[in-house]
């Protein structure tokens, strides 16, 4: 005799016999109820999804009746005492209804999330998170929790802020990351530290981020970047081998400037074969093209992407691209086409012969080839054509979804230019440590060089995707100074924001550095999810609202007023 209790999956009712699928987190059983009995009789009522314990015994199917699919499929229960905990209302949408709007699905996430491919998702997502937390305890990590209600961490997001009662007109900040926190932790003597942690970013939304995340924190002492690089690659090799079951071979390590020329991007997706930019400006160096030999004169360049078969492409194919490039913030985009016995171009009237040979010759490109070219300053073409790339790839199914493709970038510039703000901002985060040689640009404050510093930062790339960041760290507080000096802050507002942390500097910091992982979509690409809403239990929609709890929401007045806060305009009713 056995006692089951769960979910009614489904329910197949003949009248003299109703054979039910009993559903928990580990899989269906079938339970036989005869409701000739006085006491079943109500088991003709049972809808999906009500809650039952059955009491009852386990025996063999009749032959014929097994069900391969199942794990429990050889046997079935005959159930002699049964309950029904609760009664399920008619459902908004069937579980194994694949079509539901995310919308409906996230409204009632708790009925979502009784689907089988969600409850694996999270079950992996348990597993992951008990595997990484051994294997940082097992290299002497130590897990170190660190506050929620804090102090801006800036790392490039808009704050989310939580007024303070008893410090009227006061607010905390919750944590972009538990950056600063880490650091202090080392110059504790913490050694290495590990959180799985839980960060807040008010910034906009896509498929691959949330307001609130969750990261695989780490920082240790007296350290290289090979040190934190190495540990994490072999994090790395024990998580597939654990979860894919795969061996990874070799994580290429490529600068940022070599990834950027190359594939247009600082998270390069190699599982894209055969789809490199290449530089062109050589075979218009005399152009007559005005639009080329403009952007030469003023030091921009010419770049291109060599379509394989891309002749065959229609008009339409080219125009989208050229719309997107558009969209991107190019002025234009020209395309060729090596047809059989002749080219074709967008700017065939533009173009000598000759150039257009050379131009075969640089990219390589065979008869049944395409092409598009692009000319701007280097950042923009890189961008666009990085972008390009991707949609091309997509498009032509050119993406090896069969394996995962990882890369390191290195080298990472210090300070991108913002040219919204009209300052400098760092590129990772200002307790970045600037490579050696280039601290002395920095104490002095030569700003015409900034955008040649290069960064002690790393990131790890999977698929397209930025799986981890981090970099080694300024450990001296007058360096930490001129950095903050450098992005514009003045001496107040160092003091006011980052005070405690410049002091904390001053009574003896070790050489240090750390890596975070994104765990949300480590865990996507380990299960194959499109969103890393498909990994979070309870996650937000592209504007950050909850659609269950139905949340953010107004407040009483009186908590308003018990807050010292007053809100001067209200934004309509949420949509999502
Ligand atoms: P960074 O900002 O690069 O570095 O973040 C580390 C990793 O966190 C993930 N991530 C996100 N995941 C989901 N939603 C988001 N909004 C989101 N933003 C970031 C990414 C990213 O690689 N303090 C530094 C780390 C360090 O230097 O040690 C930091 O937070 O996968």
């Amino acid at each position: 005799m056995v006692t089951v209790m769960g979910w009614v999956h489904s329910r197949r009712d003949h009248g003299s016999l109703i054979f039910l699928d009993l559903r928990d987190r580990s899989g269906l059983v079938q339970v036989v109820i005869d409701p000739q009995r006085p006491q079943f009789a109500e088991a003709h009522k049972i809808r999906p999804e009500s809650v039952l314990g059955i009491h009852g015994r386990v025996e063999k199917r009749p032959q014929g009746m097994e069900n391969p699919k199942i794990s429990s499929g050889k046997v079935e229960i005959k159930v002699e005492v049964f309950e029904i905990f609760s009664e399920a209302q008619p459902l908004p949408f069937q579980l194994d209804d694949e079509q539901v709007n995310e919308t409906t699905r996230l409204k009632y996430r708790y009925i979502d999330l009784r689907r089988p491919r969600m409850q694996d998702n999270l079950r992996l997502r348990h597993e992951v998170t008990r595997f990484v937390r051994e294997f940082l305890s097992n290299h002497g990590f130590w897990e170190v929790e660190t506050p929620i209600l804090f102090k801006s961490t800036p790392e490039g997001a808009r704050d989310y802020l939580v007024p303070s009662r008893v410090h009227p007109g006061n607010f905390y900040a919750l944590p972009q990351s538990p950056q600063t926190l880490k650091q202090i932790l080392m110059i504790s003597g913490y050694d290495r530290y590990f959180q799985i942690a839980r960060c807040f970013r008010d910034e906009d939304l896509r498929a691959d981020r949330q307001p609130e995340f969750t990261q695989i924190d780490m920082e240790m002492s007296f350290v290289e970047q090979e040190d934190v690089m190495e540990l994490n690659e072999k994090l790395l090799r024990a998580l597939w081998r654990q979860f894919r079951g795969s061996e990874i071979g070799d994580v290429p390590r490529l600068s940022y400037q070599e990834a950027m020329d190359r594939f247009g991007s600082d998270k390069p997706d190699l599982r894209i074969n055969n789809l490199e930019i290449i530089d062109v400006a050589s075979c218009f160096s005399e152009t007559q093209f005005h639009v080329f030999r403009d952007v030469l004169h003023r030091s921009g360049v010419v770049r291109a992407l060599l379509i394989p078969g891309g002749a065959k492409q229609p008009r339409s194919f080219y125009d989208k691209l050229v719309d997107s490039a558009k969209a991107l913030g190019a002025s234009g985009l020209v395309w060729v086409k090596w047809e059989t016995g002749k080219v074709t171009s967008s700017a065939a009237k533009f173009f000598a012969d000759h150039e257009l040979q050379q131009l075969q010759v640089r990219l390589g490109a065979k008869e049944g080839d395409g092409a598009i070219i692009m000319a701007d300053s280097w950042l923009l073409v890189c961008q666009v054509l990085g972008a390009l790339r991707l949609q091309v790839a997509h498009q032509l199914q050119l993406v090896d979804k069969t394996i995962d493709r990882f890369c390191w970038i290195v080298d990472f510039p210090l300070f991108e230019y913002s040219s919204e703000e009209k300052r400098w901002v760092a590129c990772h985060h200002p307790f970045t440590s600037p490579k050696d040689e280039y601290v002395s640009i920095l104490k002095s404050q030569q700003e015409a060089q900034y955008g040649q510093c290069l960064a002690k930062a790393y990131d790890l790339v999977c698929n397209g995707y930025e799986l981890a960041g981090g970099s080694l760290r300024i450990y001296r507080a007058d360096v930490q100074e001129a950095m903050f000096r450098a992005l514009g802050l003045s001496e107040e507002d160092i003091k006011q924001k980052f005070g405690f942390f410049v002091e904390a500097l001053k009574y003896g910091t070790p050489p240090h550095g750390g890596i975070a992982w994104g765990m949300d979509r480590l865990i996507m690409i380990l299960t194959g999810a499109e969103a890393i809403r498909e990994v979070i239990a309870f996650p937000k929609t592209a504007k950050a609202v909850d659609l269950m709890a139905e949340c953010p929401s107004s407040v009483q007045v009186g908590q308003l007023i018990e807050l010292g806060i007053r809100v001067v305009a209200s934004s309509p009713k949420n949509d999502n």
